[in-house]
């Protein structure tokens, strides 16, 4: 292939979207891990399916061997510890910021021109440590989650009226927690907006349930959380970069004075192509949304301040 994709983290969530970009032949593909052997493992029981999945994308699996990232168009990273029951997003601060940290100190170093497109919880606040950290200007770093909220809520949409998920559109704004936004009134099946084909009782059911979705699965796995919607949520972003599709997707992205939210990632609707973020899309807002948004805001806002106490 012409194009390589590293994956950092070679956890759930890192080697099901390793499998979905080598099955896409979107890009050969690295993965690295701290664990001894697992990368490895990994990547080559992927490259073994190659034949019969008929792909000729490359995947190599290496062990805190950044150099083997070199020159990647893309770097996804999922590097860090997931959700257990009980557990918010949030929990997740203080380990994964200094995971992050050092992860994007590495690809920097490496991959001094790729896109950073970071997975790892509290979301929004890690795309703001990966920015720092990298330098990178800011249409090279954005976070995946919208996607994946949206593709949930579009989900739960077609489950309730019985129609194809293709049929489904959905947007979900804000950030990756309990504050989300999803947008009913931008959500259709068939061009036609769910506010028309729904009562709101059910439309407030879906829209809690999509905002409880991550936790939904969390009490279903007790193990961990998601990962066969996310890998593909984040593999959907690449795809979009690598191939210029100019496709318009939600996504965390560093905000200055869009949507009136200044220095924070938030998700918005963003045009992806091979520069990345190539435009905020402003989409007019009712001042509830614009109030739900600004309290999605003000919880990353938070995070933010938090990990600048814990030494950012
Ligand atoms: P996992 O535990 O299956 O995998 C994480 C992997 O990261 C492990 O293999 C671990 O060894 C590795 N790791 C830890 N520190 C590392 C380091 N310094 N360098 C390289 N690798 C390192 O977890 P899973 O399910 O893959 O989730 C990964 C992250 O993604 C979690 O933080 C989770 O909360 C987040 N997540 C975010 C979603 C989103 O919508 N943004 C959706 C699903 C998960
Ligand atoms: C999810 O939404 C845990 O953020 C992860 O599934």
């Amino acid at each position: 292939m012409d194009k390589k994709v590293t994956v950092v983290g070679a956890g759930n969530v890192g080697a099901t979207a390793a499998m979905r970009l080598a099955e896409k032949e979107l890009a050969d593909v690295v993965l690295i891990d701290i664990l001894e052997g697992v990368p490895a493992g990994k990547a080559l029981d992927l490259a073994e399916a190659a034949p019969i999945e008929k792909h000729d994308s490359k995947i190599l699996g290496v062990t805190n061997d950044y150099t083997q990232a070199r020159d990647s168009d893309i770097v996804i990273i999922t590097a860090g510890v997931p959700r257990r029951p009980g557990m918010s997003r949030d929990d997740l601060l203080s380990t994964n910021m200094g995971i992050i940290r050092d992860v994007t100190r590495e690809v920097a170093s490496v991959a001094p021109n790729s896109i950073l497109i970071i997975v790892s919880n509290p979301l929004d606040a890690m795309c703001y440590v990966a920015l720092k950290t990298s330098g990178f200007p800011k249409n090279r770093v954005m976070g995946m989650a919208g996607v994946l909220d949206s593709a949930r809520f579009r989900a739960f949409i077609a489950m309730e009226l019985n129609v194809s998920v293709e049929n489904t559109h959905a947007f979900v704004l804000g950030g990756h927690g309990d504050t989300m936004v999803p947008l009913p009134r931008y959500s259709t099946v068939a061009g036609i907006p769910i506010t028309e084909l729904l009562s709101p009782e059910r439309i407030d059911a879906l829209v809690e349930r999509t905002r409880n979705g991550g936790a939904e699965i969390v009490g279903l796995l007790k193990t961990g959380s998601a990962y066969y919607a996310p890998a593909s949520a984040a593999v959907e972003m690449a795809e979009a970069i690598l191939k210029d599709k100019k496709k318009i997707l939600p996504c965390a992205a560093y905000l200055e004075g869009e949507y009136g939210i200044d220095g924070l990632f938030v998700g918005v609707p963003v045009k992806l192509g091979s520069a990345g973020i190539e435009e905020i899309i402003q989409i007019k807002l009712t001042d509830e949304e614009k109030a739900a948004l600004e309290n999605s805001a003000s919880a990353v806002r938070k995070l933010v301040k938090d990990m600048e106490r814990l030494g950012l």
